[in-house]
């Protein structure tokens, strides 16, 4: 099988941070198996030329998203471990090509030993979400995925149509939820991971959020730098945590007041126009 090589910079800086943060989701007990995904686009730093790939067809049908013909992607395999990844991204994930028809995609780099290594079973979820992303946020390239345990702890306890008190108790936990994520988690309805259905909810949602919470399953960000993405996540989890942590021990947390949040908010507005 043909590949490109991964030496020059921008290729190898993002395939040392997805190791960096698929450790970063083991050490945090987030992953069982081979849960959560990650996809980077890497169309910038792909050469436009390769010849002789070989082709994977998509199983159901050629996906409808036009824009996306020719975009190159790193994403992790399905199946994969993340603690595996962690020490060996080649073998656990893989660079792909969209085919120009958009009916299948080539392997352009990884998948050592395993020709066959197929693209997270969340694929619907990363392609529409990349597509959204290309109109709607072009900064962002970064897609995570990940079960970190106290975020869907809460989705169990505070549904999705509750979103607005779940935004109330995260940003009182601690200050930098409120400065970090103004506008707050979604929490998307329950549906069939790897489904169609849970990836067009999911654009949905992220039409006005960064960070969506998969009812009873997950957590999804999308960000323009793969460790300040994970920082988001580890940020909002953090927040579940103190709440869950306060509940366990048997009271009810006292939170930020409603002047200390506003006062936040001021910062956070602050904080983002500096950021531009
Ligand atoms: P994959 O191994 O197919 O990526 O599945 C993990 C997961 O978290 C599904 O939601
Ligand atoms: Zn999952």
């Amino acid at each position: 099988m043909k590949s490109i090589s991964v030496e020059q910079d921008g290729l190898k800086s993002v395939l040392d941070q997805v190791a960096e943060v698929a450790g970063y989701f083991w050490q945090n007990r987030w992953e069982e198996r081979n849960g959560g995904n990650i996809s980077v686009n890497v169309t910038e730093f792909v050469p436009v030329h390769i010849e002789n790939l070989d082709q994977y067809i998509f199983r159901n049908h050629a996906i409808e998203y036009r824009e996306l013909a020719g975009f190159s992607f790193f994403i992790t395999g399905t199946g994969k471990r993340m603690r595996d990844m962690a020490r060996q991204p080649e073998g656990n994930g893989c660079i792909i090509r969209i085919s120009e028809k958009l009916d299948g995609y080539h392997v352009i780099w990884g998948a050592a030993g395993d020709p066959h290594i197929r693209p997270t079973s969340e694929f619907p979820s990363h392609l529409a979400i990349h597509h959204f992303l290309l109109s709607h946020k072009p900064g962002h390239k970064v897609i995570l995925h990940t079960h970190p345990t106290h975020m869907v702890a809460l989705t169990h306890i505070i549904e999705h149509h509750q979103t607005e008190k779940l935004n109330r108790i995260l940003w009182s936990m601690h200050p930098e939820m409120k400065v970090f994520i103004p506008e707050g988690v979604a929490v998307v309805p329950y549906r069939l991971p790897g489904s169609e259905a849970i990836a067009r909810a999911t654009v949905e949602y992220l039409k006005h959020h960064r960070v969506v919470l998969w009812e009873k399953h997950g957590i999804l960000a999308t960000g323009d730098d793969i460790l300040d993405t994970f920082d988001v996540i580890d940020m909002a989890n953090k927040a579940a945590e103190i709440y869950l942590t306060c509940k366990n021990a048997g009271f009810e947390p006292a939170g930020l007041s409603a002047a200390q949040l506003d006062e936040l908010d001021e910062m956070s507005r602050q904080w983002h126009s500096d950021a531009g």
